[in-house]
């Protein structure tokens, strides 16, 4: 990959980018990211993220560790998402100025070098005072293997293992901010884990275009300038359960699952909207994911992580519980950031 990301600023017409935020306002609610997916078997009584929340309890966002207790850390990364398009299926209207941009997608196939781009998913992620996003790669997908059907954890680090990239389908994001806010900047590893950690502000109506599920990234946190229980670094308690809800005249009110109430203004969240297409380098790899051949199985995945870590001089594999396995492939596959370069 030539290009490792595309900065895009102004990303639409003024009053396209003004229509976002009533989207998010005519939507009224949104809850807590919910994970999905199974983990049966493998590390299946470990969150289904657990590379990510382990990493940011040991080292914080930026590498000089978290201070937090883990229910705080938990509040701080337990964000507010809902869905604005899946597949062909809009569930909104008004996204269509984004959904569509020719810019975004032209962005996407240069930087996949794809020539075919399958449209995926768009999504909204609200962030409230105090929250931030650790440092992660997003989930990827595989011919045959997916968030429905595997551990997150396992896809991410199918990916770093860089052992089933036949089987890859490739995935390129695109975040855009719009609203503005003081804090949330997007942060990320554009030169690899080793490189230095850069950040973009999340200014209003600017976005970038990069392979999430590659580069390391996660937001810096959130700030208010209107609320001084949440300027500085304290948060309510953002629980499963918590809603967001508009409440008119550009005022939001959380009510956290412990009965917290809290009122902000568009100025005190952090709100971007995310697009994702399948980006495939050849007519022949479009049509194997399309016609689902040449899939893999856990099984497989095993037999060739198996064969692996062998190699590698790891011998006891087969001998761990189903945890510690999952714990063993995270730490000699998922390369984390060591943090302290920014
Ligand atoms: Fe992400």
């Amino acid at each position: 990959m030539v290009n490792q990301y595309t900065y895009l600023a102004p990303l639409l017409a003024p009053t396209d980018a003004d229509r976002m935020l009533a989207i998010a306002e005519g939507l009224r609610r949104f809850g807590t990211y919910a994970d999905e997916g199974t983990s049966d078997g493998l590390g299946e009584t470990l969150p289904q993220r657990f590379d990510v929340g382990f990493n940011y309890l040991s080292r914080g966002l930026d590498g000089e560790g978290c201070c937090d207790e883990a229910s705080v850390a938990l509040g701080r990364t337990n964000y507010f998402r809902e869905t604005y398009v899946y597949g062909d299926e809009q569930q909104v209207d008004g996204i269509e100025s984004f959904a569509n941009h020719a810019l975004i997608g032209e962005s996407a196939r240069a930087l996949a070098d794809a020539s075919v781009l399958v449209p995926a998913i768009v999504y909204a992620n609200i962030l409230v005072p105090g929250q931030e996003l650790a440092i992660h790669t997003d989930v990827p997908e595989f011919r045959g293997l997916n968030r429905k059907n595997a551990p997150q954890w396992l896809l991410v680090c199918m990916l770093h293992s860089k052992l089933f990239e036949s089987w890859r389908v490739p995935i390129v994001t695109c975040v855009a901010w719009f609203g503005g806010n003081a804090g949330g900047a997007f942060t990320f590893y554009p030169e690899g884990a080793a490189g230095r950690r850069e950040s973009i502000a999340a200014d209003h109506n600017t976005a970038i275009v990069l392979d999430t599920d590659r580069v390391f990234h996660g937001v810096e946190r959130v700030k208010s300038a209107s609320l001084e229980e949440t300027s500085s670094d304290r948060i309510a308690d953002v629980g499963s359960g918590a809603t967001l809800e508009f409440v008119g005249d550009g005022r939001w009110h959380m009510q956290t699952s412990g009965g917290d109430d809290c009122v902000y203004h568009w100025a005190d969240l952090r709100y971007s909207i995310s697009w994702k297409g399948y980006c495939f380098k050849s007519a022949i790899s479009h049509r194997k994911w399309q016609h689902g051949e040449e899939c893999l199985s856990i099984p497989q995945v095993l037999e060739i992580f198996e064969k692996d870590l062998l190699a590698r001089g790891i011998t006891d594999a087969g001998a761990l519980s189903p945890n510690e396995y999952a714990q063993k492939i995270v730490d000699t596959y998922v390369g984390f950031p060591p943090g302290n370069r920014h």
